[in-house]
């Protein structure tokens, strides 16, 4: 008899077996994605490779207090490349920022982060023991030069602000756009904090050049959103990059040019402002070029950068905003001379009456609101894989606190188109805390919280004060509260007229 061998697979047709192999390979995919999108917060269906970016429109905040509505106080989308979970409330960014700040207070790696010093700066550096070093170097610094009760912050503020009145009531026709003349004000308080306070910087070419520098900064800042949410741009348009890039350099090339010539008169018996602040700590933390927390000079030097970066155009545009609403609601200019020439009688404001001033403080916390110049704060990012909620959020998942949301929640403000100071009030003339606090926000939550606050509250106080004490001011174009959004939202260009009180 004839012996058969088995013979695996003999009778198997090989394209049958390939068929079902791929039949598996593709279940276990779209298994595997359906059960990872069920772990993801709730959100709506994006689109291949651009994700969510063609829902955002104009005011992406907004559409998210919309798209809020739907899918709850945490939701997900894709910006770009990038899986995005945005926080819609109070309680989802202080679970988040306040209660995992380990995990939720690093910055994502966008093309124009990474571009900043590889990401071992201050603003965009990713979260690590280094970066908390350099905010305690970067804080104590603030803290010496710029808050401290021998500080000359009151006094420059009051320099420019005599100065800025004296401009608007000589030189400036009655049909002016404030803008720049603010940008200057303010900007020359952080330059001669910065550089001392002896300096005369208004015709000085490097201050005339960093005031210059901010503005075409901010004009890049759209090509920059483009690259950092659609990376593979750069290699079909290599001009959005370029451009983005140059404008990063001049304010790294401005610090640098700082740095070099403030070393060259250093003397460590006489510091002249925050860079010799700044070159002091170099020499206390750096000495052996690399601290053991990993910072180098070179990186505490570049903190002049973000000092110029975050702490002229924030405060600026404040402001901008301040005399736009005040120029559009003239009774709460009534309102606040009142309280100041109650209060004040002749004399100028002084930081000791920070506090006795609750009608002017309501209304720039008023003004904040209304105007929320940073809606969705500065991006977060997810340092490790986590458990949210009951969501699994990946590791390197941006972050968005939408604040912009929360000041415009009727549930907390009932009539937030409104611009009304009193809602800050109690019946007593008081401050309403929990309601400042909510406010507080504007300067971010947890562990990357603005490190300016105090100065930018400061220099508003003195700002507002002194101006409102010695003008009125009319708005001579259409009131519009429209909001062009750069790095900062800043008001629609708009036109006032000065009126002097005395
Ligand atoms: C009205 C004025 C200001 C507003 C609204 C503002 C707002 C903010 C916001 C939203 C952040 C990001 C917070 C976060 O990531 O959670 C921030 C960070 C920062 N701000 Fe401000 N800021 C203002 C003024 C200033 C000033 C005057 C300075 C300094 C001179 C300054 C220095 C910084 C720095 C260094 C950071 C980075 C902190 C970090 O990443 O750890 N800011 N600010």
């Amino acid at each position: 008899m004839m012996k058969t061998h088995f013979i695996p697979f003999e009778n198997v047709d090989f394209k049958f077996c390939i068929t079902i192999c791929f039949a598996i390979l593709l279940m276990t995919g779209i298994l595997k994605k359906f059960f990872e999108i069920r772990k993801l917060p709730p959100g709506p269906w994006g689109y291949p490779f651009i994700g969510h970016l063609t829902l955002l429109g104009s005011n992406p905040a907004e559409t998210f207090s919309k798209m809020a509505i739907q899918y709850g106080d945490v939701f997900f989308i894709r910006m770009g490349k990038w899986p995005t979970i945005v926080l819609n409330s109070r309680d989802a960014i202080d679970e988040a920022l306040n209660k995992m700040p380990e995990i939720f207070s690093d910055r994502p790696k966008f093309y124009s982060n990474y571009a900043i010093n590889k990401m071992k700066g201050l603003v965009f550096g990713e979260y690590s023991q280094r970066l908390r070093l350099h905010r305690k170097i970067a804080n104590g610094v603030l803290q010496e030069f710029a808050t401290s009760k021998s500080s000359p912050t009151e006094y420059l503020v009051r320099k420019e602000v005599d100065l800025l009145i004296k401009l608007w009531i000589q030189s400036r026709d009655n049909n002016f756009n404030p803008v720049h003349d603010i940008e200057m004000a303010v900007g020359a308080v952080m330059y001669q904090l910065l550089f001392g306070s002896e300096i005369n910087c208004h015709s000085d070419q490097s201050f005339i050049d960093m005031v210059k520098n901010l503005k075409t900064i901010n004009e890049g800042a759209s090509a920059g959103s483009f690259v950092n949410m659609l990376p593979w741009i750069r290699f079909i348009m290599p001009s959005k990059v370029k451009k983005l890039l140059e404008r990063l350099e001049l304010n790294s090339k401005f610090a640098e040019k700082c740095i070099s010539e403030s070393l060259s008169s250093y003397d460590k018996n006489h510091q002249r402002g925050m860079v010799d602040g700044l070159i002091s700590a170099a020499n206390k933390y750096a000495e052996k070029e690399v601290h053991h927390d990993g910072i180098t000079r070179h990186q505490i030097y570049s903190t002049i950068r973000d000092f110029i970066g975050a702490g002229i155009d924030t405060t600026s545009t404040t402001l901008q905003w301040t005399v736009l609403l005040l120029s559009i609601h003239t009774n709460i200019q009534d309102k606040m001379q009142k309280e100041i020439d109650n209060i004040l009688g002749g004399r100028g404001p002084t930081l000791q009456d920070q506090g006795k001033l609750p009608y002017v403080e309501a209304t720039i916390l008023e003004v904040m609101r209304h105007g929320t110049i940073a809606p969705l704060n500065i991006p977060h990012s997810t340092s490790t894989d986590v458990k949210f909620r009951d969501f699994e959020i990946k590791k390197g998942t941006v972050v968005f606190c939408n604040i912009y949301g929360i000041f415009k929640d009727k549930n907390i403000w009932t009539d937030p188109d409104k611009f009304r100071p009193e809602r800050f009030l109690t019946k007593d003339n008081t401050i309403i805390h929990e309601r400042a606090d909510i406010i507080a926000t504007q300067f971010g939550v947890g562990r990357r919280r603005c490190i300016g606050d105090t100065l930018s509250k400061r220099e508003l106080f003195l700002f507002i004060t002194s101006i409102y004490q010695a003008m009125n001011t009319n708005l001579r174009s259409d009131p519009n509260y429209g909001r062009i959004i750069t790095i900062n939202c800043k008001p629609t260009p708009y036109k006032i007229q000065i009126i002097p009180r005395y």
